[in-house]
């Protein structure tokens, strides 16, 4: 791997609140094409990790470095809001309660980043919002508001607005868990053919078909630290970690 591949890296991440270390030390390199998939159990510290690398918390200490560039903190705080700026515009987020802004259209929500983060026209991003959509099966649905979609809808549109913002990275935090089960695949199918397309992907998920099929590779946290990490096929065939064998039984 040459060091030029490597899209964003997260060093030594540590992370408390108040008393409690939630974060342990965690590092992670993310690979042009590399779709990784964070697994643990529920306070492992799955989307803390995910949000510090946006800074949408600042980590007590590690480094975070984006086309080798690595963001300044000082003070515990981003020294730069400038450079936080910047960062968020290349690190797409989705998140689990598809955070769509209510009073918008569909459409709107999509054009929305390109037109206030980008200045784009509203010419340029209706027809670039108008692509989107269709890529992920909405075209009907382009002047309903989020309300009047289904959950799985809503997301895909989350998924059309990330997109939008042409991010060298994205990120899902448990993407398909506040969806009714028949309303998963939907957008599981959405986010393979992404990843089938070469998008770089960081996500935390509990579909393990997914992370087992579709990630090239796999991170299992435990109490705030990597317990494990490698090629998905190898790690469900052979857990090396007696949590990680535990977690796999749990959840097949
Ligand atoms: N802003 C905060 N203030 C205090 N504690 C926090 C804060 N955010 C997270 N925590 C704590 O950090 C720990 C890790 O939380 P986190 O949300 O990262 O877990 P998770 O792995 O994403 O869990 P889940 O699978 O339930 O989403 C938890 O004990 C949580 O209570
Ligand atoms: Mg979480």
């Amino acid at each position: 791997m040459t060091q030029s591949d490597i899209v964003l890296k997260a060093d030594k991440i540590h992370k408390t609140f108040g008393q409690v270390e939630v974060l342990k030390g965690i590092s992670l390199q993310a690979r042009n094409h590399d779709v990784i998939s964070i697994l643990g159990s529920s306070g492992s510290g799955k989307s803390t990790f995910l949000r510090c690398l946006n800074f949408l918390e600042t980590p007590t200490s590690g480094t975070v470095t984006l086309h080798g560039e690595e963001v300044v903190v000082r003070n515990g705080k981003p020294a730069n809001p400038r450079q936080i700026e910047q960062l968020r515009k290349r690190l797409g987020m989705v998140f689990q309660q598809f955070n769509l802004w209510s009073h918008r259209t569909v459409i709107e929500n999509v054009m929305e980043g390109p037109v206030i983060v980008k200045r784009e026209t509203k010419a340029d991003a209706r027809d670039k919002a108008e692509a989107l959509l269709q890529r992920v099966g909405l075209t009907e649905r382009m002047n309903a508001y989020p309300s009047q979609l289904s959950g799985g809808q809503q997301q895909r549109v989350a998924i059309a607005r990330a997109l939008a913002m042409e991010p060298d990275v994205i990120l899902f935090d448990e993407p398909t868990s506040a969806l009714d089960p028949e309303l998963v695949d939907e957008v599981l199918k959405v986010m393979q053919s992404l990843a089938g397309e070469g998008r770089t992907m960081i996500l935390v998920t509990h579909e393990m078909g997914f992370a087992r099929e579709v990630s090239s590779e796999v991170v299992f946290l435990h109490e705030g630290r990597v317990a494990e990490q490698g090629p998905p096929q190898e790690m469900f065939a052979h857990p090396k970690t007696e949590v990680f064998e535990r977690f796999i039984a749990k959840v097949k």
